[in-house]
């Protein structure tokens, strides 16, 4: 089996950029490694960002906004699909898979919509947990300023406040999943890379060196 290794934190946190380092990272020292997104580059992943970036205005269902029920459930079901079709077999090939989000986002974000917890953990429980999961967590004044000059916005971009519960979810989050370790995303790019690597190394690598 590989390794399956996720990153999670707030818009602007940092992820995609780190997501980008730690695959370089694992090929320079000879893994195979799938790096991926959630929501995926699938027709269910394009129909969420639609739905996400235009906030229903102009999206799906005759431009009808979604129930926050529905959105969680068209979430759910593109990460099925990410499961089976992609990092069930990638990992069973040995591979090492990074993810920029996973299923701690739908429980972060929707949580903060007023979702129940439970149900959202209920929904997703087809999902494999990772070995590892990298939250970068800084606050959203920050983060905000990191995305201010991109052009288009998702719904959650606009709204500092429920950024600012996404964050204290994620944190709850981290209480309650074990495989969650909390890095300072305010660091330079570079620190970040290292604290990643110190972590992977720690978790990961020295627990496999043990077992064989
Ligand atoms: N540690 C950092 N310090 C300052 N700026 C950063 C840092 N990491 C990323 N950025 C910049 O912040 C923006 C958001 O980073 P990105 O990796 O796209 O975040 P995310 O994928 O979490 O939304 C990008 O313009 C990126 O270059
Ligand atoms: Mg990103």
């Amino acid at each position: 089996m590989g390794m399956f290794i996720v990153i999670e934190g707030i818009d602007g946190a940092g992820k995609s950029t780190q997501a980008k380092l730690l695959a370089k990272w694992f090929e320079n020292i000879g893994y195979e490694v799938v790096l991926t997104k959630e929501p995926t580059d699938t027709d269910f992943g394009k129909l969420i960002r639609r739905l996400v970036l235009t906030g229903g205005r102009e999206g799906i269902i005759d431009g009808a906004k979604i129930s926050h029920e529905a959105e969680a459930l068209l979430f759910a079901a593109d990460r099925a699909e990410h499961v089976k079709k992609l990092i069930e077999p990638a990992l069973k090939q040995g591979k090492v898979v990074i993810s920029d989000r996973y299923f701690y986002s739908s429980l972060a974000y929707q949580w903060a919509r007023g979702l129940d917890l439970e149900w959202l953990i209920n929904i997703n429980s087809f999902a494999i947990r990772p070995d590892l999961t990298i939250l970068l967590d800084l606050p959203v004044k920050e983060s905000m300023k990191r995305i201010d000059g991109r052009k288009i916005k998702s719904e959650f971009d606009k709204i500092t406040e429920l950024q600012k519960r996404v964050r204290q979810n994620y944190l709850k989050l981290a209480e309650k999943f074990k495989e969650i370790r909390i890095v300072n995303a305010l660091a330079p790019v570079e620190d970040i890379h290292n604290d990643i690597v110190a972590l992977v190394e720690h978790e990961l690598l020295g627990r496999a060196e043990k077992v064989s």
